[in-house]
């Protein structure tokens, strides 16, 4: 009993939504599986001066359900938080991680009609949905390996994606934002 209680806590994301429909940022993703920090993932080939950190979690529940049959569940909750960089510490090209400057959320719910994305603010609890024209969807679907998800830059995933044949190779992924 005690163990299934303990999974409920840490397995499983309760996903949170607020009265108004909002995806509340879940408290505790920071102890959640960590898949990767892209660096300078920008979605423009333009120079970046000041690279962010895009440090991806999910929620624990999901990845185990992920190594074993390569798909997400419902209720697989991924999050970014994105960090600022800085440099010139311990050497002149090493770069290490500072200031948060926004998360964003992809969020598998049969509940709400599958994937949704979100950008939660630094100063916010929670946001609303995107809606289709703010193009997350549009890349994610032409880009991404797996299911909308770019398990291409998460390596501890790859392997289990491609055993289940859920992994679509797309190669040198040119990251064009769509133009608004
Ligand atoms: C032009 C391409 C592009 C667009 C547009 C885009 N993304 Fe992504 N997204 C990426 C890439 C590449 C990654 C891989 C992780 C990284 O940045 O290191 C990613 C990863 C993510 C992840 C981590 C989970 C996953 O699905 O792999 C979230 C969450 C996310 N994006 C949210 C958003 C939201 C919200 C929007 C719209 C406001 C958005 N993205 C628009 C390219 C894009």
């Amino acid at each position: 009993m005690l163990s299934v209680l303990m999974f409920a806590a840490t397995g499983s994301a309760q996903i949170q939504y607020t009265k108004a429909g909002e995806f509340v940022l879940p408290k505790d993703f920071r102890s959640w599986p960590f898949l990767s920090s892209g660096l300078g993932m920008t979605y423009s080939n333009n120079p970046v001066q000041n690279p962010r950190f895009s440090n991806v979690f999910v929620n624990t529940k999901a990845l185990q359900v992920f190594l074993r049959k390569g798909e997400w569940p419902d209720k697989t909750v991924l999050i970014t938080e994105d960090r600022a960089s800085s440099t010139h510490a311990s050497n002149r090209d090493g770069r290490f991680q500072t200031d948060i400057a926004f998360w964003e959320a992809h969020v598998k719910d049969s509940s709400r009609g599958g994937w949704s994305y979100y950008v939660i603010l630094k100063t916010a609890a929670s946001a609303k949905p995107q809606p289709v024209s703010a193009g997350c969807l549009a890349c994610h679907a032409k880009n991404a390996a797996t299911d909308t998800t770019f398990v291409q830059f998460y390596p501890t995933l790859i392997e289990a994606a491609k055993r289940a044949g859920n992994y679509r190779d797309s190669g040198d992924v040119i990251m064009e934002q769509p133009s608004k």
